[in-house]
């Protein structure tokens, strides 16, 4: 069994939670509507996100512990250990932060971040997400579809592609300093899967604002895909005609198609996909074609063959 390192203390539990609520809101009250405005909302890691639509899901799945989302994480950036982004992406600044999205779009535009905190209401949705690696775990994210994004930037008809590009600084970024990916990272999906209203832009979970270590201040998440699809602290969106590289793709191409469906059918070049170890588990559980999510997305590859569109 792994043994997991300690969360990282997050400023809402330095003060008891229910207590650190009260003095946010008290601070608020007090500050009145205008000065609210100049309060440094949304900003850290771990702190409340407001006006959160709560998930009407029927859970069926347990919802992983926050310790174990934010302590076992893949983010090269920091290193290849399950528990180095937990110990090392302190050094991210995510403010000042923007999103580019240019290429093929009528109305290509540089987004700042508390602008798309505003974009679309923010939504608790509770996703199982599943890595390439055969572990999985439930997240009750916070964020709201990519469509609201993209549609606002216009997408011309050559947008067949949408390009994800993370942010490139080893200054912040330590891992970036050995050639473990070729960096920035890189992620990509179709246009159609893109504008899927299940692929949620992310910018929070436990109605928090993401730590760090999770992709902060904003990632994308594709729950029919595996974990690798769902590239964080993006900085560029690119809509473009042409099938784009992603960063798995360049390290090994046999082993990473651009489609990565989770597919129980289909094996990695190394290890069987048919089960998955949801974390905090013991006992292994079947893995599900498309991770669960075949009624709503089954129809983007119909006609498809997905042994070699993998
Ligand atoms: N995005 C960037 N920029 N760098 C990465 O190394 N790892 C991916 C994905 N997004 C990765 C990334 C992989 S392999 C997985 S499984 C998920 O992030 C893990 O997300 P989580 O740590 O929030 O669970």
């Amino acid at each position: 069994m792994t043994v997991y390192k300690l969360p990282p203390i997050y400023s809402s539990e330095i003060t008891p939670r229910d207590l650190f609520h009260d003095r946010r809101r008290f601070m608020q009250l007090a500050a009145g509507a205008s000065l609210t405005a100049l309060l440094p909302q949304n900003a850290f890691a771990g702190e409340p996100l407001a006006g959160v639509t709560k998930s009407t899901d029927r859970l069926i799945d347990e919802l992983t512990p926050l310790k174990d989302i934010t302590s076992y994480n893949n983010f090269y950036e920091f290193g290849t250990g399950k528990e180095d982004p937990a110990k090392n992406a302190g050094s991210l600044k995510t403010r000042p932060w923007t999103i580019t999205v240019e290429g093929e779009a009528n109305k290509p535009k540089v987004f700042d971040i508390e602008e798309l905190l505003k974009l679309a209401p923010l939504e608790e949705r509770i996703y199982r997400l599943r890595c390439v690696e055969a572990w999985s775990m439930v997240i009750p994210w916070v964020g709201y579809s990519l469509a609201a994004l993209l549609k606002q930037v216009e997408p011309t008809g050559n947008a067949k592609f949408v390009e994800f590009i993370s942010l490139h600084d080893p200054e912040q970024m330590q891992g970036q300093k050995s050639p473990t990916l070729n960096w920035p990272y890189k992620e990509g999906l179709r246009i159609d899967e893109a504008m899927h209203p299940l692929t949620l832009l992310a910018v929070g979970l436990y109605g928090e604002v993401l730590p760090n270590q999770n992709g902060a201040p904003i990632r994308i998440v594709v729950p029919w895909k595996y974990g690798f699809k769902s590239a964080k602290s993006i900085v560029k969106i690119r809509l473009v005609e042409k099938m784009p590289m992603s960063s798995w793709m360049e390290a090994n191409s046999n082993e990473y198609g651009f489609y990565s469906n989770v597919n129980p059918d289909v094996d990695h070049a190394r290890w069987s996909q048919a089960k998955e170890r949801r974390i905090g588990e013991f006992l292994k559980r079947p893995t599900l074609p498309f991770n669960g999510y075949s009624e709503q997305v089954a129809s983007l590859y119909s006609g498809m063959d997905l042994t070699k569109n993998f």
